[in-house]
């Protein structure tokens, strides 16, 4: 796809940082520009461009689209759910403000596409539980998860009022190993696995029956790429898509964990974070991704766990 030029606005994060790799390879690495208040170290430093961004500073970014004459825009960062609650007004205006900051750029800039992730965070406690609908009801009493179901609505709402096609996915928890998670209350996934092969134990502060919808990182990759490249017409939902590819619990993935290294010692000190798990869908009925732009998952919990414990040195 020539012509393209990308901003990725939160490129030093779990997510953002993959995707930028992504991009880079298949625009051409000079085409794809990483932003964010973190400087990069190692390859995503080194193949392609990197501006300092706060995504908070709007005339900085309508200053990138112009020196890079930008076609499309991610936005990618956000505080987690944890840290959310700890800073609820920090929160809120990195989340809101930054957002509807890349929208405007967006909109006033003539950008081609937009991409900005939701959550099942967007999810609340009186949403139905299992196989959790596209449209449902949504009350979510996190500032994380309040921030995201109020961003779906001002996505939907610059594509209604000003054509912009804006797209976006409502990522379950996201276990990687390249980059760290930070702040998030799915990131128990991400550390059971380097605790599990570092040390053999770990404990979990989430209570071991609690289910949450999780994914691979190659899976959340491949969905928003695929998303991205879908044709304009083909994308019905302009909030943001469910998606979905297992669902576990601590317990369920300990014993996957077993099954490569039996000695691992799986404890529980549960904290704050279970009550915001307790608020959120338990499983999550995809099929409009699925019908809209063929969505399919590759990885479930065994085939993920033996390719992260095979990657965690
Ligand atoms: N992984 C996120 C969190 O736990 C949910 O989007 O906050």
């Amino acid at each position: 796809m020539p012509g393209e030029t990308i901003l990725l606005i939160g490129a030093s994060g779990q997510i953002g940082a993959e995707l930028t790799m992504l991009l880079r390879s298949q625009y051409g690495n000079s085409n794809v520009v990483a932003a964010d208040i973190k400087i990069p170290v190692g390859e995503l430093a080194e193949s392609g461009p990197f501006e300092e961004l706060n995504v908070l500073d709007r005339n900085r970014i309508a200053e990138l689209a112009d020196k890079y004459k930008l076609t499309q825009i991610y936005n990618m960062a956000a505080m987690l759910s944890a840290t959310g609650e700890k800073f609820p007004q920090k929160a809120w205006q990195l989340n809101m403000d930054g957002l509807i900051n890349t929208l405007e750029v967006a909109r006033e800039k003539g950008i081609k596409k937009m991409y900005w992730p939701s959550s099942i965070a967007a999810f609340g406690p009186t949403t139905p539980k299992t196989d959790t609908p596209q449209i449902t009801i949504m009350e979510p009493n996190t500032i994380y998860g309040i921030s995201k179901q109020a961003g779906e609505r001002w996505c939907e709402w610059y594509f209604l009022k000003y054509g912009l096609d804006v797209r976006s996915i409502r990522y379950p928890g996201i276990i990687s190993y390249k980059t760290e998670p930070g702040g998030g209350t799915t990131d128990y996934a991400v550390d059971i696995y380097f605790k599990a092969k570092q040390t053999g134990k770990y404990t979990c502060y989430i209570a071991e029956n609690t289910l949450l919808p999780m994914m691979y990182m190659p899976d959340a990759i491949k969905a928003t790429l695929q998303l991205m490249d879908a044709p304009a017409d083909t994308i019905k939902v302009r909030s943001s898509y469910n998606l979905a590819a297992m669902t576990f619990s601590p317990k369920m993935v300990g014993e996957a964990i077993k099954k490569h290294i039996p000695d691992f010692e799986l404890t529980y000190d549960v904290d704050f974070r279970q009550k915001i798990a307790e608020t959120w869908p338990g499983s999550i009925d995809d099929s409009a991704a699925r019908a809209d732009w063929g969505w399919q998952h590759e990885y479930d919990l065994d085939k993920m766990t033996a390719d992260m414990l095979k990657h965690i040195k």
